[in-house]
């Protein structure tokens, strides 16, 4: 038996189940409408009428559908159709001249030299989750979950417009997103099945009402820095949305217009805060069940930190605690799948796809595929540096938590730098415990969350001193 933590996850059925109930399970959670050969496959299909879906594991395929051949293969309308209330035509959802325009003008907000001057700002909304995290008794129960999602919110609120999440404006809008991510997958589900009559108005509704209310929370935050930089006002600060602002289209040399600026800051926001949340509090749960793993964690930071103020050169000096992030991602990949649309008739493997048909990629079959990773399921950060060649091979061919190709994430090393800023630490000033008999269990929504919360007990450690033998 592994000595590793094997996390807990929806078991997936023994044998298909009909395509219709497929559907219904789906609508509770993606990962439900999975079976034992879904982990071991290399392309799978599903047909309804109207609706040609298949599934990819095959990474051969994966790279031309996602990097060789990503033109033929835009992202479907059909998610982006879902989203369209909140993030309007954003980077997330558009294709072909629109889409490139878009990436053009935003890069240069994250290049890491970038990603380096927004390091205090991530610094500095940490230093209040320690505050808010010391404040708990010893050994308090506390669901991880509300703190990763509070301060993943507050680094990027405070790196796009330099305003702290405390605000109570922008606690407004942190809440309408909570409303709104909640409705999202009983919008998104039925428009991927071309079954729109399946969503309840009521649903539809709320979801919009949610929506607007956000865009004209986030518009009442950029009016006032778009106003004043059409005036020239000198005083703007270095955040993200300032990157925005001065970004110019390199063939006309316009700059973003006021409703495009509003649907990529909504879009950063759901991008930047909902993904990290995820992956840092799975990466909790992993960690208080890892109790070694953990340990040695901390006396990485303890080491190499000591006490003092972590600086942007020290994230990838912290290798096990970049490595743990990385194992988590592959285990709970926050985007589970993407779609894909086919626009014009090609051979895959037997199968004529014809055009218009889906290609579903998912990072959380492919990552967890019994062909392509040794002790698939099992929690180990070292499996990087033990078996190297073995791990860089799987690295290249099964591994894609960004994604890959020209739609790879555009905050990967933003969100990295921050994971590994926050677990740093996180894991320096305290210890995580389970809690007896409470076990996370996974749900496919519009990012892979626990259904129930990831409740740990947190432990004070007496001070940041190096443990004894070191
Ligand atoms: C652990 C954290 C994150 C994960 C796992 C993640 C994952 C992804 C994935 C898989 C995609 C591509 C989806 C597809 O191809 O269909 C994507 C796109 C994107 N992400 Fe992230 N993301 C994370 C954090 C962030 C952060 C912090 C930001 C911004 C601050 C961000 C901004 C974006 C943007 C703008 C895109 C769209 C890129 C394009 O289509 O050109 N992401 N992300």
């Amino acid at each position: 038996m592994s000595e590793h933590f094997c996390p807990v996850y929806p078991k997936p059925r023994s044998r298909r189940k009909s395509v219709w109930s497929m559907f219904f399970s789906a609508r509770h959670s993606w990962m439900d409408s999975l079976y034992e050969r879904s982990y071991r496959m290399q392309m799978g299909e599903v047909h309804l009428p109207g609706v040609d879906l298949y599934m990819v594991n095959d990474p051969v395929i994966v790279h031309q559908v996602m990097v060789s051949e990503a033109e033929q293969f835009p992202k479907s309308a059909l998610l982006g159709e879902a989203l369209e209330p909140l993030l309007g035509e954003s980077i997330f959802t558009t294709n072909g001249a629109l889409w490139q325009r878009q990436r053009q003008m935003m890069n240069p907000a994250f290049s890491q030299a970038r990603v380096n001057v927004a390091f205090p700002v991530m610094r500095a909304a940490v230093a209040d989750m320690l505050k808010r995290l010391s404040a708990l008794s010893q050994g308090a129960e506390y669901d991880l979950e509300v703190e990763m999602t509070h301060v993943t919110a507050d680094i990027i609120f405070r790196t796009i417009f330099s305003v702290p999440m405390e605000g109570r404006d922008a606690h407004r809008v942190f809440e309408a997103f909570a409303r709104y991510q909640a409705l999202a997958p009983r919008l998104m589900l039925p428009a991927m099945y071309r079954m729109r009559w399946l969503v309840w108005p009521w649903d539809r509704w709320r979801s919009r009402r949610a929506a607007k209310e956000i865009r004209g929370l986030l518009e009442a935050l950029v009016r006032p820095r778009y106003e004043a930089y059409q005036r020239g006002d000198p005083d703007q600060p270095t955040d993200i949305l300032a990157a925005f602002l001065a970004a110019r289209d390199e063939h006309t040399g316009q700059p973003f217009d006021f409703d495009e600026l509003v649907n990529q800051v909504a879009m950063l926001f759901l991008a930047g805060h909902e993904t990290s949340a995820s992956a840092l509090t799975w990466a909790c749960h992993l960690l208080a069940n890892a109790p070694q793993i953990q340990e040695r964690a901390h006396d990485e930071v303890v080491l190499h930190l000591g006490e003092r103020e972590p600086q942007p050169s020290d994230m990838k000096q912290l290798t096990l605690t970049w490595n743990i992030f990385r194992e988590t991602l592959r285990l709970f990949p926050p985007v589970g799948f993407f779609a894909r649309e086919s626009s014009r008739p090609c051979p895959m493997r037997d199968k004529q796809v014809k055009p218009g048909a889906s290609i579903i990629i998912s990072p959380w079959l492919i990552q967890r595929h019994r062909e392509w990773w040794v002790m698939p399921d099992a929690f180990d950060p070292d499996r990087y540096t033990r078996d190297e060649a073995l791990s860089k091979d799987s690295l290249k061919r099964a591994y894609l938590p960004f994604g890959m190709g020209p739609r790879v994430c555009l905050g990967a090393a933003f969100a990295q730098q921050e994971a590994v800023l926050i677990l740093s630490s996180l894991l320096r000033q305290f210890r995580l415990e389970p809690v007896q008999g409470h076990v996370p269990m996974a749900v496919g929504r519009l990012t892979v969350r626990s259904e129930n919360g990831v409740r740990l007990r947190l432990f004070q450690r007496d001070s940041a001193v190096c443990r004894e033998g070191l």
